[in-house]
């Protein structure tokens, strides 16, 4: 495995818009991608886009929990590597959660996005992937096809005063009764 390093806010591979990748089965592709995860999990992330380690194709790589109940022991982890994504709103609710970013360590703000999305793309073996999420699963997704097109999660906030180093977190969060 490969560690790569991850562009931090500032450089501009995260303003750029990413191209399309032509063969999913590319050898390279599947390299960029288990390096991508592998970086992902050591850098303690829940999604990782191409551009944040300086490579600007529309490849993300994200992990979901199964939020299904029932069970003994923790849910399932799902790794998803998605190339070529898109993303389309369900209906017109909007959720509002705290994001963070591997590429703006230290720092969550509150982020409204469409609650509901189905999401669709191709895996390594140039399989489709048609999806639909809600909760974390659809918010991580949106996160990181923004960074497929040059967003960052700061770009989308509605309210800077809920923009918070993870220290001072508790200061901003919605009282909850
Ligand atoms: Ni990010």
């Amino acid at each position: 495995m490969s560690l790569l390093k991850i562009a931090p806010m500032g450089n501009p591979v995260l303003r750029t818009v990413a191209r399309a990748i032509v063969d999913p089965t590319d050898p390279e592709v599947r390299r960029l991608a288990f390096d991508m995860v592998d970086t992902m999990i050591d850098a303690g992330g829940i999604g990782l886009a191409a551009p944040q380690v300086y490579e600007g194709v529309r490849l993300i790589v994200f992990s979901t929990i199964d939020e299904r109940p029932g069970g003994d022991g923790p849910p399932p982890e799902t790794i998803t590597i998605l190339l070529n994504p898109e993303v389309t709103p369900l209906d017109d609710a909007i959720d509002e959660a705290f994001e963070g970013c591997l590429s703006i360590p230290g720092i969550r703000g509150l982020v409204p996005r469409p609650a509901r999305i189905g999401y669709s793309g191709w895996d390594l073996d140039g399989n489709r992937i048609e999806r639909e999420a809600a909760g974390l699963h659809a918010r991580v997704v949106q996160h990181e096809l923004d960074h497929l097109d040059g967003i960052l999660y700061l770009d989308r906030m509605a309210d800077f005063a809920t923009l918070a180093f993870e220290s001072e977190l508790h200061h901003v969060m919605p009282r909850k009764e």
